[in-house]
């Protein structure tokens, strides 16, 4: 949801910020703009499209800018609306991140006292009341600190002034995060903006504004106090947030998922157990936990959902898996017995948060599984364990997805043990499972081209079932979801026994429907269901693996993947639709990377 960057220092931001903000174009890109200061200079450059297509600017320099993509929210595309935003005397620029919810009452207040908006942007809303408390006599900080205090909702801010050497950046409910190097700081919306230059870095929590200059100084902005800075390490390489010679991001995320579980898991089994000693710090809450929640949104969710299983069998507790906008608004019976997970690939979508917020004023102990490091769930959860995905760049969540899986295993494993609600052996023998999980996607990432090859059969349709039962049900959900935001078809995932009860009617010869098809439990019953399908007309792709004999005779298409035990096969079939989606994206011509609508992380509600 808006990407925003900004540098103070001995290098020519002129240059640096395009390089720094086209990092952070996944969070937004439908707009894009810079604002530069020097020699009493206010330089500013505004563009509707992709900062990835930016050339660049000729010949010029300067020592403090800010820059921002656009993920729109007020306001229509134009350039009127793109940031930086400008204040009436043409001295003071913003970017914002965020919502500022009260902008109506203040847009109001300050067009009485003079002011000229250029757009129509919630955010626009900061720039002017900066100047008009400036105008009033207070300094630029003074200004920020009461800009700050004035606006209700979420933001992350920086202001910067033609008349002063400093970059103000202040935070509230949105991400922000300073980059130490020698002779200047970053400020950014993610570390991926400046980890190419540093990986040194301070997290901004909500009410805290830094000055940034040749010293970097933190307040509370509310209460004026000064506050101490912490320096955090970032672990993620440049490296990673390259496309490594793959077309897209999402294929190489695909691709890296076998990697990726490797380092999710390692060090994580030993002895026959799961180690996580991040849940030290809420042992004995664990201890007595009767029941848990889940909160989460989208592809998260759908992790959720399929842990539900997990943990239903091996820790013999009930769980329920909320969507987490919903969690939030409701009077949720939960206390201190109660664990609440908070699942979030960025730790920044607001929703996620607001839950996580709300199960906290009920005392519910919340563990978080999150992959930015650093990120604002991480920091407010009572305990937190790190996917170790990597970035994800590809708005479409893959790898954070499966290595979400992997940890919410590994947990659910933990409990069983604790409470012993499952024989040791069976634990022993989930833990190998996992750890033959990489070696087993390695395997069903051979498939790619035969994924291709099916996509070829399919590209041009307009709807698409994805059905699925136990815990590959969610699995049919996630697969729906990767085709519908990457390709923009119509599909749907559900049970396959729902099927019966009304969808039935949408099959006909032009219906695609892809079956998860395993052999587990359910394995007999979704035979059932390919059957009825087949029985009118439908066209079944089936994932499934080659014990499954029956299933070539009842598909158009399959698509083999490896074996492993029940709870963990979502980890392997959600890989042929991840490929599906991508291949037929692709053949529709659709931009992979950064779908039409999304933003990689959600900050508004
Ligand atoms: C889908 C996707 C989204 C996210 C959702 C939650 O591919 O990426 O559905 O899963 O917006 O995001 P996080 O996990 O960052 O909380």
């Amino acid at each position: 949801m808006c990407g925003i960057v900004g540098f103070v220092g001995e290098k020519n931001v002129a240059e640096l910020l395009p390089a720094c903000l086209k990092k952070l174009d996944y969070r937004g890109y439908d707009s894009f703009g810079f604002a530069f200061q020097n020699n009493s200079l206010l330089l500013v450059v505004k563009q509707v499209g992709r900062i990835t297509d930016f050339n660049g600017f000729l010949a010029k320099s300067a020592s403090i800018g800010i820059a921002h993509s656009r993920w729109a929210t007020h306001g229509a595309v134009t350039k009127k609306n793109a940031h930086p935003h400008i204040s009436c005397d043409g001295k003071i620029a913003i970017v914002h991140n965020g919502i500022i919810e009260n902008h109506s009452e203040l847009r109001e207040k300050l067009a009485k006292k003079g002011h000229s908006f250029a757009g129509e942007t919630d955010s626009e809303v900061a720039v002017h009341l900066a100047e008009e408390f400036i105008n009033q006599g207070r300094s630029f900080r003074e200004a920020a600190r009461e800009t700050c205090r004035s606006l209700k909702g979420a933001f992350a801010l920086l202001f910067i002034n033609r008349e002063s050497n400093e970059l103000i950046a202040a935070r509230n409910g949105s991400p922000l995060i300073l980059g130490l190097v020698e002779n200047g700081t970053f400020v950014a919306s993610d570390t991926t903006a400046f980890i190419e230059f540093t990986k040194q870095a301070i997290f901004l929590d909500d009410g805290q504004i830094a000055f940034l200059g040749k010293e970097i100084e933190l307040e509370n902005f509310n209460t004026g106090q000064k506050l101490s800075t912490k320096i955090s390490h970032i672990e993620w390489d440049a490296e990673q947030a390259q496309k490594n010679g793959f077309e897209h991001f999402m294929l190489k995320e695909i691709f890296e998922q076998p990697d990726a579980i490797e380092k999710c898991i390692q060090g994580r089994i030993a002895n026959g157990q799961a180690v996580l000693p991040e849940l030290d710090s809420i042992a004995e809450k664990l201890g007595k936990i009767n029941r848990i929640v889940i909160v989460a949104c989208g592809t998260s969710w759908h992790a959720g959902l399929v842990a539900e299983y997990a943990f239903e069998e091996l820790c013999a507790l009930p769980v329920e898996v909320e969507y987490s906008a919903e969690f939030r608004y409701r009077n949720p019976v939960i206390d201190e017995n109660c664990l609440v997970i908070a699942i979030s690939q960025s730790g920044e979508t607001a929703d996620t948060l607001a839950a996580l917020r709300e199960a906290k004023k009920h005392n519910a102990p919340v563990l978080s599984i999150c992959n930015v490091m650093g990120s604002t769930i991480a920091r407010e959860s009572d305990a937190v364990i790190y996917t170790r995905a990597g970035p994800e760049i590809g708005v479409a969540s893959t790898k954070a997805f499966t290595t979400q899986l992997a940890v919410l295993n590994l947990v659910a494993l933990f409990i069983a043990l604790q409470r012993n609600s499952a024989p040791e052996s069976k634990v022993t023998d989930a833990l190998n499972g996992l750890k033959s999980i990489p070696n087993a996607m390695r395997k069903t990432l051979e498939q790619s081209k035969t994924v291709e090859a099916i996509a070829g059969l399919y590209w041009d349709k307009s709807n698409a079932l994805y059905l699925g039962r136990g815990p590959n049900y969610p699995i049919a959900l996630e697969g729906a979801l990767k085709l519908k935001e990457i390709s923009y078809l119509h599909a749907e995932g559900m049970p396959a026994a729902e099927m019966k009860h009304g969808p039935i009617a949408l099959i006909d010869s032009n219906m695609p429907v892809v079956f998860i098809a395993v052999k587990d439990r359910t394995y007999e019953k979704v035979l059932a269901n390919i059957e009825e399908v087949r029985a009118r007309n439908g066209c079944v792709i089936a994932v499934s693996s080659e014990a499954a004999t029956e299933i070539k005779n009842l598909s158009d298409s399959v698509i083999y993947i490896a074996e492993t035990i029940p709870l963990f096969q979502p980890m392997l079939s959600v890989i042929p639709l991840q490929l599906l989606a991508y291949h037929i994206a692709k053949k529709r011509n659709c931009d992979i990377d950064k779908p039409r609508n999304l933003a990689k992380s959600v900050t508004v509600e």
